[in-house]
Parts: structure tokens; C-alpha cells; sequence
């Protein structure tokens, strides 16, 4: 065959595959968004980071030239990840932020979040950094918590013209009404919590806490958390206890915990 007959030949087949590709791929999503509301119903964890690598292992089983099984793997965790997006969009059409004393693991939890929910993560004493051009430490030593809390407030306000983001907030948002009432606009809060002890264990090597500079002791960080009880009380929607939980177990909380409430608005509408 003539060479530019084949390609125009191999082209065709090509539009052949990408046609079944796009439908297997269609009702994929749809046996996706079935299992969701099947999960949802039993109030079971939504996503299984094992059964992710089961399905990846169980794919590449299944092929019949191994030569391509990189590139299959590849797409297959593109897969998953897309699926996982599909799902977070139809469980939560809002932002999730997470609010609480240093040493709750907004970070860690808010990073292990955005990987399963397949949503970017943001955490606002990053974004002052980026701003300021310097670490939280400096900006505390240079200008003063003062400032700090400025900052805090200009970032907070650009965050509520954001979607379906999770955003790690810094430990003392809460102590301006105004940063709560922009948070809440899109977002929904949740206060992860742990007591005065089980944070001095988890941040006591840690350099990079102003306001525990001077003082890094139990006693300290109870008195602050005392301070602060009412004003993280009042700013949240949802409450999870951290103490002796995995970064996953608590996010498996967050996310059950964030569709049961969200069952509930629904009845309460309803009725
Ligand atoms: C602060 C908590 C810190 C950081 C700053 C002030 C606070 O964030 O914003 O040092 O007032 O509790 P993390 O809670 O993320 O450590």
C-alpha cells in the first residue's frame, strides 16, 4: 500500500480506538457516580487509596504486550485522579477550610485532602509568605504580629472569591470576625482539634512557631488555646477531634462527616 494510503488508513483506526476509548471512558464515569451514591447511602469511605493500586494492578494484568505498561499506569492514575475530581464536584460544591490550633495537622490533612479529592490545596501562611517575601518567623520579628495579622487578612480576602479549593488556614484566623465571614462565604469550615499536651508533642521541635518562641511549654500553649476556645468554637461548621488519628483517618471524618451534614441540610429543606 502506498504510504500516505496507510497513513490515511492507521488515522481511521486511530478515530476507531478513540471512539471506544470515549465510551468505555463515558460509562466509566457513570458506574463512578453509582458506586458514589451506593457508598454514600451506607455512609462508607469514599475513596480507598488500596482499591486505587488494586485497580492499577488488575489493569496491568490484564494486558497483553507488557512493553506498554508504564504508559498504561500513567493513564490509569490520570484516570483515577479525574474520577476522584468527578466525585469531590458532585459531593461538595464548596471550598473546605480547615481552621485550628498549630499542631492540629491543617497542613498535612489539607494536603492529603487535595490529592483525594482531586481539588488544589492552598494554605494561607504560604501565601503570605509568597507575599511578604519572607517566613512567617521574619515577618513576626521584623514587623510584629500586627502586621502579620494584616497580611493575614488581605490573603483571607482574596480567598473568598476561590471554588472548590482546600485551604490549611493559619492558627489565628479566627481572631478577626471579618477573615471568618470571608472564609464561610464559599467555604465551609472545619476545626480540627487535639489538646494542649498532644500539640506541645507535635510541635516542640519545631523552630518555626513565633508564638511559641519564647515559651515552647504545655502551660503556654493551654493558655492561648484558652484564649481562643469560644472564637474557634463560634467560626466552626464542623469539629474533629485528631487526637490519636492517622492524617487519613482524619480526613476519611472530614469527608463522612461533611456529607452527613450535607444529608441533613437537604431533609431540613425538604421539610
Ligand atoms: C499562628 C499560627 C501559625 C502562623 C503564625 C500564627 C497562630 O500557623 O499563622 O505563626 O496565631 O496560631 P499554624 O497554625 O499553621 O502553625
Amino acid at each position: 500500500m502506498e504510504t500516505l494510503d496507510l497513513l490515511e488508513k492507521l488515522r481511521q483506526e486511530i478515530d476507531e480506538c478513540d471512539k471506544k476509548i470515549v465510551e468505555a471512558f463515558e460509562k466509566r464515569m457513570d458506574i463512578v457516580l453509582q458506586i458514589l451514591e451506593c457508598k454514600k447511602a451506607k455512609g462508607m469511605g469514599v475513596f480507598q487509596p488500596e482499591r486505587e493500586q488494586q485497580i492499577l494492578e488488575k489493569v496491568v494484568s490484564n494486558l497483553r504486550n507488557k512493553n506498554f505498561s508504564g504508559e498504561i499506569k500513567e493513564v490509569y492514575r490520570e484516570i483515577m485522579r479525574v474520577s476522584r475530581r468527578l466525585q469531590s464536584k458532585r459531593l461538595f460544591s464548596y471550598n473546605i477550610v480547615l481552621i485550628g490550633f498549630m499542631g492540629t495537622g491543617k497542613s498535612a490533612v489539607g494536603m492529603q485532602l487535595s490529592q483525594w479529592l482531586g481539588m488544589p490545596w492552598t494554605d494561607t501562611d504560604r501565601m503570605i509568605e509568597e507575599k511578604a517575601g519572607m517566613t512567617i518567623g521574619e515577618i513576626f520579628e521584623i514587623y510584629g504580629e500586627k502586621y502579620f495579622r494584616e497580611l493575614e487578612k488581605e490573603v483571607v480576602q482574596d480567598l473568598q472569591h476561590v471554588d472548590r479549593m482546600i485551604i490549611s488556614c493559619g492558627g489565628g484566623v479566627i481572631l478577626k470576625d471579618e477573615n471568618v465571614e470571608a472564609l464561610r462565604k464559599k467555604g465551609k469550615l472545619v476545626l480540627l482539634q487535639a489538646g494542649a499536651e498532644t500539640i506541645y508533642h507535635r510541635v516542640k521541635g519545631d523552630p518555626s512557631r513565633p508564638l511559641l518562641k519564647d515559651d515552647m511549654s504545655i502551660a503556654k500553649i493551654r493558655k492561648i488555646l484558652d484564649e481562643r476556645r469560644q472564637q474557634y468554637l463560634k467560626a466552626a461548621e464542623l469539629m474533629i477531634d485528631t487526637e490519636n488519628k492517622s492524617i487519613d483517618g482524619v480526613c476519611h471524618e472530614i469527608i463522612l462527616q461533611l456529607i452527613e451534614k450535607g444529608k441533613r441540610n437537604l431533609s431540613a429543606d425538604s421539610s
